[in-house]
């Protein structure tokens, strides 16, 4: 099988990233992380990116004049790795417009809430404030608008009484870590065709067809 060559943008932590060369590392995975780039010097996802022998540059936006030579120098990087599909994972800076139609329906990324609800920063306060019941998070092909773009996948967790932000976003990153690799698994195989605004995803659904909360 060859596999896709996969790029990972981080700015931090990096568990999703850990994740995904967890779920990389099987056999029958049909994607590899080839490369993982941070605009944070200081991402402790570098050093689990070294850890696995994966090649982790630093490319520090503050050195640059504009986002523009930012994304051009990620690019240039991008293509000496011959990457095929780009993962953003929890990377903090907004892209421009020609380098999300540059990657167009290949760069993937990870939103912990479930979209359209609660884009942008503060999902977890916002959904507690809101006062839901399911909470979540999806993977979605990126467009201009932030986390904004064609569905790949969604996961759901309940939102418990006594949540707190932190608890809440336990609990979804715990579902992060296993959506992804899925998703990307998904579009790896090909199995995901986009038309217009909205993925259609040949896979199969859960065996548990509702998910309830508060338990009737
Ligand atoms: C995750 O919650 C992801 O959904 C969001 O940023 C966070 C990154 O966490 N975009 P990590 O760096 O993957 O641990």
């Amino acid at each position: 099988m060859t596999k896709r060559r996969v790029a990972v943008l981080i700015s931090g932590r990096g568990s999703n990233l850990a994740a995904l060369i967890e779920a990389a590392r099987a056999a029958d995975f049909p994607a590899e992380i080839v490369q993982v780039i941070s605009n944070r010097p200081a991402a402790a996802g570098l050093d689990l990116a070294r850890r696995a022998g994966i090649e982790a540059l630093t490319i520090d936006h503050t050195r640059f004049d504009g986002r523009a030579a930012f994304e051009a120098e990620v690019g240039a990087a991008l293509e000496r790795a011959g990457a095929e599909l780009v993962c953003l994972a929890g990377f903090m800076r907004l892209l421009t417009g020609g380098f999300i139609a540059r990657w167009r329906d290949r760069l993937i990324n990870i939103h912990p809430s479930l979209l359209p609800l609660f884009p942008g920063l503060d999902t977890h306060a916002r959904a507690l404030a809101a006062g839901v019941k399911l909470a979540g998070c999806t993977v979605h092909f990126v467009r201009e608008e932030t986390d904004n773009g064609p569905i790949l996948g969604q996961a759901a967790v309940p939102v418990l009484p006594d949540d707190t932000e932190e608890s809440l976003a336990a609990r979804v990153l715990e579902a992060e870590h296993r959506l992804y690799p899925a998703c990307l698994r998904l579009v790896a195989e090909g199995r995901v065709s986009v038309t217009g605004e909205t993925a259609r995803v040949d896979a199969a659904g859960p065996a548990e067809a509702r998910l309830i909360n508060p338990l009737p």
